[in-house]
């Protein structure tokens, strides 16, 4: 372990994601963590993020970063449709990666130049299903090939409240039997998250990855601490739907819930089937009122766990009128501090995007893969690609390696 080494931080992109990584990246402890170049894709912005954060060089061509011999690893903090072809030249650069979620979407790459937005949406899912897991498998042969780690940036599987729950699921020595888990909140306000072609989906791909991506982690873990093999999933049943479209949404002046959903769903559910006969249910949504509602149940054969990355009752706020708290932060998606609420002390902390920029520093410090690696971001898209087959077919789908 080297704990002098300087590890040396590209950022790809300077948007909302890249924010949380300065603040995460900015308290890492017990190494000497820098973001030490920034690209994204106006100068504006770039420069904008370089000196909020005191970041030395800033791009507009993300290749000139990863030119930089200062630069360990990357983060991508990019649109879907850019985790495919920049990780693949970081890693023929020589960088580690980490990439966010979802590690790959089905945005119409594969069609002609100038393909419409509505021959997008309507690609046969069983095909979006296939190339998103080349996608995913190609963004893992690539890091493999060129000697460096691919990261999952899934914040899940690193908060405290989950990362307790393994603990002591793994002393426990239980069976988990049944996962119940699901993100939903009242709906992104990014124009772009409406439209297939700029997101591969909807709520089951966009919030749908954090459940799925911590309920595949903790099979996996279990099958290894057991046998010493991964328990995996092997089917797959789906709804999705649209709920701003249920009559009488809307109607007021300020509609409370995010409308205007073009081509993606705004609701998903969906069970799965692990290889041993357990079975997880998830759900997302983006029309759900009162705050981030990230939560986890874990059913085991000898206990139980109830895990709530948001909202939790560290503490809990009563103020008679908004202005009482006056622009204070609440918590993400609270649409109002006003009568009972639950401040979070650290949101950062709560989420795992914390220590989970200190296990991919670390990781590249001591030359160790990270806990959540592409081969489970590959998993994540077979799950959700699947799951898209199995709503639009009404049928329980196999999920073949
Ligand atoms: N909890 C989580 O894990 C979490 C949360 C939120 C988002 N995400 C993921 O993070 C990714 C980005 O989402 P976001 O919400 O941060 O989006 P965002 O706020 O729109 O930011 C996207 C950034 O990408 C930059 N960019 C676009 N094209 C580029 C290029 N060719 N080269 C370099 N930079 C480029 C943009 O540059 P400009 O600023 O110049 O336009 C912008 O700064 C998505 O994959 C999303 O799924 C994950």
């Amino acid at each position: 372990m080297d704990r002098q080494k300087q590890v040396g931080i590209g950022i790809i992109g300077a948007g909302f994601l890249a924010e949380t990584r300065a603040r995460c990246y900015a308290q890492v402890s017990g190494y000497h963590a820098r973001l030490v170049a920034v690209a994204a894709r106006t100068e504006a912005s770039a420069a904008s993020y370089a000196q909020r954060h005191s970041v030395p060089k800033s791009f507009t061509n993300y290749h000139e970063l990863l030119a930089l011999p200062e630069v360990d690893m990357v983060d991508l903090c990019v649109p879907n449709h850019l985790h495919r072809p920049i990780a693949e030249a970081a890693a023929a650069a020589g960088k580690h990666i980490v990439c966010t979620k979802p590690l790959t979407a089905y945005v119409g790459q594969d069609l002609p130049a100038g393909a419409g937005e509505q021959e997008i949406a309507q690609v046969d899912r069983r095909h979006m299903l296939a190339v998103a897991t080349a996608d995913a498998q190609a963004m893992v042969e690539a890091a493999r090939r060129a000697g460096v780690y691919l990261m999952y940036g899934e914040n899940w599987i690193y908060a405290p409240a989950i990362t307790r729950a393994a603990g002591l699921i793994k002393a426990s020595g239980g069976a988990i039997l049944e996962m119940r888990g699901g993100e939903c909140h009242s709906g992104s306000h990014s124009p772009y998250s409406k439209i297939w072609r700029y997101t591969g989906g909807g709520a089951l791909l966009r919030l749908g990855a954090h459940p799925i991506g911590a309920m595949l982690y903790l099979k996996q873990q279990e099958g290894l601490a057991r046998a010493g093999q991964p328990i995996l999933p092997v089917a797959v049943s789906a709804e999705v739907g649209n709920l701003s479209r249920v009559p009488g949404v809307g109607e007021a002046e300020k509609p409370w819930i995010v409308t205007g959903w073009q081509d993606v769903e705004n609701w998903a559910a969906l069970i799965l089937t692990f290889d041993d006969g357990s079975r997880a249910v998830v759900y997302a949504s983006d029309a759900v009122l009162g705050g981030m509602e990230s939560r986890l149940e874990i059913f085991l054969s000898n206990s139980q766990f109830k895990c709530n990355l948001s909202p939790h009752n560290m503490v809990q706020a009563y103020a008679p009128h908004p202005d009482i708290f006056g622009t204070e932060y609440i918590m993400e998606k609270a649409s109002t501090s006003a009568g009972w609420s639950t401040p979070l002390p650290n949101e950062d902390w709560s989420s795992g995007h914390l220590a989970m920029c200190q296990d991919f520093v670390a990781a590249v410090a001591e030359n160790r893969p990270a806990q959540a690696d592409g081969n489970l971001g590959l998993e994540v898209i077979q799950v959700v690609y699947a799951a898209y087959v199995a709503a639009v077919t009404g049928q329980r789908v196999e999920i073949t390696r």
